[in-house]
Parts: structure tokens; sequence; C-alpha cells
């Protein structure tokens, strides 16, 4: 195990698979950065809370009683049993499920069952509290003790972030599939736009994807691609005229405007404009260009925010147990909230198993090749990855994760 070479040609596999690599995560990467937990319009009422699990460990993030945001690991300091169950929840008080200690939003004992006799009484005894803290509208938390402070590692994406208003979003799915690989496959495969040629050629109508830039920000990376014009790799046979139809009811243009219509992108974006106006969405402060485009932030390690207008959408990898091979994959998106509008009921949280759940045509595909490529780096004629330009954002990912590792 050691950090890459400059320059570097070859990503060995053995990141992926070995398991000394998956340990050294554990000791030096996870603990250490800051982790995106979930929006904080999900943890408006006292008590809601989100359960965020990485490798064997777990933490929560509750709103208190005093409107603070608080995380604790998840659980009880009685016999160590597990508090709360995977997702978003809500009762005012954490309750253990096995001898009913119930703890409050502040990490202290509340209440046991009566006649329970003790030798010492544990009425001090607390829940072990995380770093938890909200910014753009996010929360964060750290398990350990974070290397940098929470605004100078969200420095580099601060002005990205503020603009979108995030505190005025609302969940509106929320997803999780486990897959067999490693949480670094997972992230690779959506944090490059080389393949939409190949395996996507049926979003070509509406994605210019050969109009993509990548950027490195700091630990993080910012990959732009543009909507609502079509790309050169597309084919003359696809059905471009009712691609662009549908794709344009999806984002909420309706009736959709004429896919032959000249300057199409800029009457897309005046449209846009217009739509957010009259129904007060938070797009104010956003560009021409981001009122179509996927700005999709690789937030290190392992959470991806693709910013579209109309939705946003994560992209969360994280690893279960301690296994190189297992990981958990987050689909949560968020829709914008209308001024004053007040947050409806959240969606229930579900839970799939990946080699089966089928999410849409363009994530089974890329779970497919996620748990193909998991597959074929451990065989022994896998020298490793071997990355073009526009692969650019996996090996800054690489780079930034040798500077935590081997620091
Ligand atoms: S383990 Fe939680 S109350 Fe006993
Ligand atoms: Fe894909």
């Amino acid at each position: 195990m050691h950090a890459l070479p400059t320059p570097c040609t070859l990503i060995p596999a053995s990141r992926y698979i070995a398991p000394e690599w998956a340990t050294l995560e554990a000791e030096r990467l996870w603990p250490r950065t800051w982790l995106f937990v979930c929006f904080s319009s999900d943890l408006t009422h006292i008590g809601e809370r989100q359960v965020l699990d990485i490798g064997t460990e777990s933490a929560f993030a509750i709103r208190a009683e005093n409107g603070e945001l608080r995380a604790f690991h998840n659980v009880c300091p009685h016999r160590g049993m597990r508090l709360c169950d995977n997702g978003l929840g809500h009762t005012r008080h954490v309750r253990c499920s096995y001898h009913h200690w119930t703890w409050k939003a502040d990490g202290k004992l509340l209440s046991w069952p009566d006649g329970t006799r003790f030798d010492q009484p544990p009425g001090d005894i607390t829940l072990r509290p995380v770093a938890c803290e909200e910014r753009f509208g996010l929360v964060w938390l750290c398990l350990g003790e974070p290397t940098m402070p929470l605004d100078e590692f969200l420095a580099p994406v601060a002005d990205t972030l503020a603009r979108r208003r995030l505190d005025r979003w609302v969940r509106c799915d929320d997803v999780t599939l486990t897959v067999p690989a490693n949480w670094k496959t997972s992230a690779d495969v959506s944090n490059e736009i080389y393949h939409i040629r190949t395996i996507h050629p049926e979003v070509l109508p509406i994605m210019n994807d050969a109009a993509g830039t990548i950027d490195t920000l700091g630990p993080h990376s910012r990959t732009t691609v543009h909507f609502g014009a079509p790309s050169p790799h597309m084919t003359a046979s696809a059905p471009f005229d009712e691609t662009m139809r549908g794709w344009q009811e999806s984002i909420g243009i309706k009736p959709p405007l004429d896919p032959r219509a000249p300057h199409l992108r800029e009457r897309l974006q005046a449209a846009q404009r217009a739509r957010g106006a009259a129904q007060k969405l938070p797009w104010t402060e956003l560009t021409d260009a981001e009122l179509l485009d996927n700005v999709q932030l690789n937030l290190f390690p392992n959470t991806q925010i693709n910013l579209y207008a109309h939705r946003v959408q994560i992209y969360r990898h994280r690893p279960t147990g301690d296994s190189p091979h297992e990981m958990a994959f987050d689909q949560i998106a968020y829709r914008p909230m209308g001024d004053g509008e007040a947050r409806p009921a959240l969606p229930p949280h579900k839970e799939a198993d990946g080699r089966v759940a089928q999410q849409g045509a363009m994530m089974a595909v890329d779970l497919a090749m996620v748990m193909g490529l998991q597959r074929g780096m451990r065989s022994s004629a896998c020298a490793g990855l071997r990355l073009t330009v526009e692969e650019a954002a996996i090996l800054h990912l690489h780079r930034t994760l040798d500077a935590w590792l081997f620091a």
C-alpha cells in the first residue's frame, strides 16, 4: 500500500479489492473526514433523525429540543444495542428496543423501566457524541477528530452550494441499494461521463456530453454536463424529437417547446426562468446554464450532489461492514419548494438488493457495470485502471485519498 506516483499511468486494482485497503480507510479516512448526512429540512422537528452507517460504524444526527442539531454514535450505552433503524426516524425520544432505556435528543438518559436495580445509578450516562454541523442547508458529521474545520473543507464549493438555496428543498425520494462492490467502484461509475455514449445512448439527444467540463476544487471535483442540446456522439437514428419533448416535460416545461426550434437551449432557459419566477422557486441566483444543466459536485470522499434546477439527486457510496466488496448506494432526491410552502410528509425509506433492483434503465445499466468491474478487478489478469482525460475526476479522488491515508 503506497501513494500513487507522478505521473500515474495505472491505478492498482488492490485499492478496490484488498482487505488492507479497507482497513486503512477505516482507520485513516472515515473517522477523520466530514461526511454528508442529509438536508437540514429533513430534520425540522424535534426528534427527527437520520442514521448514517459507514463500515462497522453507525451514527445518527437528531434535532434536539433547543433547535440545535446533535449527533451520536448509534449504540446504546447499556449493552451495545444498535439504537436507531436505517434512514429517517422521528420520535421525541430515542428508546432502545432491548431494555427500553430512553434517551433525550440531547443524549441524556431520560428513563429506564420501573423496578430496574443498579449498583450505581446510571443517570449521568449519555450517548457518545459525534461532531455535527449544518452548512448551506446540509447536515454534516465527523465520526472522530476532523482533519480540518468544516468551513475549510467546504470552502472550494461554498459558492456553488450557497447559490442553490438548499434550505428550501424537500426530500422526495429515498432509496438505498446494497451492492457487492467497493464504495469507490460505485463512486467511479457516477464520476465520469465517458460511458454516456456507450451504455446510455438513449440520453444523447438531450445531453451534450462532449461539452462537459471537469474541475478540481480542493479535495472535491465538479463535473458539468449540458442538457437541452444533442451530443455530437448521437447517431442519426436517435429519436431526437420524441426524447427532447419527453425530457422537457420531465423537468417541468409544459407544453414542451418545438425540439427543432432555433436557439432551443436559450428558449428552454427562458422558459425555466419564467417558471421559477411564477412559482417562486429558489432559482433567482442561478445562471442561465444552471437552469438546465447538471452540476455534479463530487464531494470528497463519497458523496455526489447532482444539482439540477428541478431536482437535486444525491448519490452516496458507503462501505458496509469491513469487506472491500460490500457497500450501500444511497439515492436520495430533493425538489425545490415554492416560497412559503410548508414541508410535506417525507417519503418512506426503501431498501433493496442492488443485484435485482430496477431503479430505471440508466441506473440498472450503471449497477451492472459496478458489479462487473468489481468482479473483473479481482482477476489476476487485471493490472489496474488506465484512465482517460474524461475520467480525470477518478484520479483526483485517489490523489486526495492518498493525502488522507499517507499524510
Ligand atoms: S441494550 Fe439498550 S437498554 Fe439494554
Ligand atoms: Fe451511467
